[in-house]
């Protein structure tokens, strides 16, 4: 064999083993990535916790208050309807109002923003799960708060009719926004931690008796 053709294969053999050991890497690169972005994405779920504590004179930028509400019209919705609305409050003597009509919620006078969750009852043809859609909204609000280094907590509007009506007159929201929870946002002050809710029995198999 002439000297050329041994250093024409031997240049051919190097090129596929160059190409197959790209391959792998590119395969293996990605299943890390992927790995990883699975135990944030769960971690981020145990971390959570609800936040009533909040660093003094640090507000939330106005950029993260819409990255909260684009987590929140992300949630899963009955036929897709989405029959939510958004009011995200910074002004001071708004979140003050709040607090005054909600009397578990005093920590919007501490708090820099809320976000309060509505649903919409013309987008809500059955008139009765727009709570369902909602609340899953508000959960994407307070899991994407943990994942940005925010505390929020959720506090409840709807079903009670005496705070339901405390935030439509604070908001002045027309007769088809219906308040179902304020949602304080604020720099944690890192007192508060998330609880260990895992529990054995509240997890059955297949079926209930076994
Ligand atoms: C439907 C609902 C209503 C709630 N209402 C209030 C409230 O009015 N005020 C408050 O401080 N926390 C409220 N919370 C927060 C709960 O107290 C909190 O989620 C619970 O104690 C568990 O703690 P964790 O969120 O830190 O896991 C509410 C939570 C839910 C889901």
């Amino acid at each position: 064999m002439k000297k050329n053709n041994i250093y024409q294969i031997a240049t051919f053999v190097l090129g596929v083993a160059l190409i197959i050991l790209a391959f792998t890497k590119t395969s293996s690169d990605k299943k890390a990535m992927e790995t990883s972005k699975k135990e944030a994405v769960i971690e981020n779920i145990h971390n959570r916790k609800s936040v009533r504590k909040y660093v003094a004179d640090r507000p939330v930028s106005k950029d993260d208050l819409l990255t909260l509400v684009k987590a929140g019209m992300a949630a899963p919705s009955s036929k897709n309807g989405q029959p939510w609305a958004f009011v995200a409050i910074s002004e001071r003597r708004t979140l003050d109002r709040l607090a005054d009509g909600l009397i578990y919620a005093k920590m919007l006078r501490a708090a820099p923003s809320a976000i309060v969750v509505c649903g919409r009852t013309d987008k809500d043809a059955s008139g009765k799960i727009w709570p369902q859609d909602c609340s899953a909204a508000a959960q994407n609000v307070l899991l994407a708060a943990e994942a940005m280094g925010l505390g929020a907590v959720w506090t409840a509007a709807y079903p009670y009719e005496d705070r339901v009506a405390a935030v439509v007159e604070a908001l002045e929201l027309p007769p088809h926004i219906i308040p179902l929870c304020v949602i304080p946002v604020g720099y944690p002050n890192g007192t508060e931690t998330p609880k260990d809710k895992w529990k054995e029995e509240n997890l059955k198999w297949e079926k209930w008796g076994e």
